[in-house]
């Protein structure tokens, strides 16, 4: 089988890494990307599209004879796109809605781990204010206060005290500042310990685990202000030890694989279980039902395999036929934002200076346009990701601001500190 028809849903620096992957089969024929951005565009056009508008999706996918859809974010799969696809039968890149609530119901995803014996923090489910903030005081006032469904990276709180965990709940269940996702809340333990990215693709049955990555969330260097997307990555966290990286792949991963399976939940997909280490072991703070961004552009330049004949056969339910293989290098992706980033930014800025990047460099771009007259401008909060290899963390960091430092658009914010500490983790407290 060859030539390949392909259509990929998203728009930002993790679908113009797949773009960029897919793109070196030999598989590929064609390949649409909605609504894309000015990274998918050099791989083929980009196309207007309501993503999580399942009929929409299928008629697309119709009209351009796609014979397999790959699904970047999680709105579509938890509107069920994956589900009218494979009913159409069109293979589909990407979890049902009922596999995908591991990502969208935070209280659905603690109730499977606490079905399937896998360790996490301690968590109970409110939808109303008093209550919640009872649970918070017995918790002693430190807690995470989370918006049971998708709030778009922001409908999680880390609370120092009481106080603030009143203020948070009081943001979700009154105000609705999350809309009907926050009308319920999660108050959950508050851990403490260095974070790392699982990811794994999986039919379902068949788990193939990728390296493990770590995401920079804070928007300012040191871990502060306040959380974004994610301001840069790296991989592999080589403070993880080897015995500690097994576990969580047995232990947290493939029992969450088997478990979704015995409830009958269909997925073929990502998995990606995030992961706190603490000083009573490795405990799952989320699960997402897809890549993540940015760990998606550290880790598929490190994946020796076809991306598309991996897909392909994780949509067919044939993933243990085809060999996953990823290189021993280190990369380390650097995020360029718009100046205010996560807050009110200014758009369509020229970009300069692209022209002038190493050539072993991947500037994957999220929020940027390219205009008719080939300018790349911004378009977005976070603009691009430069993402540079070594034989190191240490080298590959080294390599990557030395690239960043060439790229320039007004009121361009990064931090300067993107595993900067990779090799020794954030001391780990009780
Ligand atoms: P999420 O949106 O679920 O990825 O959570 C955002 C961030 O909140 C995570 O990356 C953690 O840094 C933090 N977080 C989530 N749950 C906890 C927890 N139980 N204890 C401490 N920090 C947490
Ligand atoms: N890197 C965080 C996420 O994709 O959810």
């Amino acid at each position: 089988m060859s030539a390949l028809r392909v259509l990929l849903l998203g728009g930002g620096g993790r679908e113009h890494a797949m773009a960029w992957k897919l793109a070196q089969s030999p598989r590929l024929g064609a390949l649409w990307t909605a609504p894309g951005n000015a990274g998918t565009a050099q791989y083929g056009p980009n196309l207007p599209l309501r993503t999580s508008d399942p009929d929409a999706v299928l008629a697309l996918a119709e009209e351009l004879r796609a014979e397999l859809v790959i699904v970047g974010p999680e709105d579509p799969l938890a509107a069920g796109v994956a589900d009218r696809l494979a009913a159409a039968g069109v293979p589909v890149f990407g979890p049902s809605r009922a596999g995908a609530e591991i990502e969208w119901s935070k209280t659905f995803a603690k109730q499977l781990l606490r079905d399937a014996g896998i360790a996490t923090a301690r968590a109970q489910a409110f939808d109303d204010a008093p209550s919640a903030l009872e649970y918070a005081r017995a918790l002693g006032g430190a807690c995470v206060v989370k918006a049971d469904g998708l709030a778009a990276g922001k409908g999680v709180t880390v609370c120092d005290d009481l106080e603030q965990a009143a203020a948070a709940i009081e943001q979700a269940l009154v105000a609705r500042a999350f809309g009907p996702a926050g009308a319920r809340v999660l108050i959950e333990e508050r851990l403490y310990g260095p974070e790392t990215s699982a990811h794994a693709f999986t039919d379902g049955v068949t788990v193939a685990h990728m390296p493990f990555s770590c995401d920079h969330k804070p928007a300012f260097d040191g871990d502060r202000g306040p959380n974004t997307g994610g301001m840069g990555v790296y991989s592999p966290p080589s403070w993880l030890e080897p015995a500690t990286a097994r576990a969580i792949e047995r232990d947290v991963t493939e029992r969450a694989v088997a478990a979704l399976r015995a409830a009958g939940r269909a997925y073929r997909g990502v998995l990606y279980p995030g992961m706190m280490l603490t000083a009573d072991g490795p405990r799952v703070i989320e699960f997402n039902a897809r890549f993540g961004d940015p760990e998606t552009q550290a880790l598929l330049p490190r994946l020796r395999s076809d991306l598309l004949a991996i897909c392909e056969a994780v949509a067919a339910g044939r993933l243990a036929g085809v060999p996953v293989e990823w290189d021993d290098a280190a990369t380390v992706g650097v995020v360029m934002a718009a100046g205010g980033y996560p807050g009110a930014y200014a758009s369509g800025a020229p970009i300069t200076g692209l022209d002038a990047v190493d050539a072993d460099v991947q500037v994957f771009f999220a929020g940027a346009q390219r205009d008719a007259d080939g300018t790349v401008r911004t378009a977005g909060g976070r603009v691009l990701c430069v993402v540079a290899r070594g034989a190191s963390v240490e080298a590959a960091r080294a390599h990557a601001y030395d690239n960043v430092r060439r790229i320039h658009f007004e009121g361009a914010h990064f931090r300067t500190d993107i595993a900067a500490r990779a090799a020794a983790p954030v001391e780990v407290r009780r």
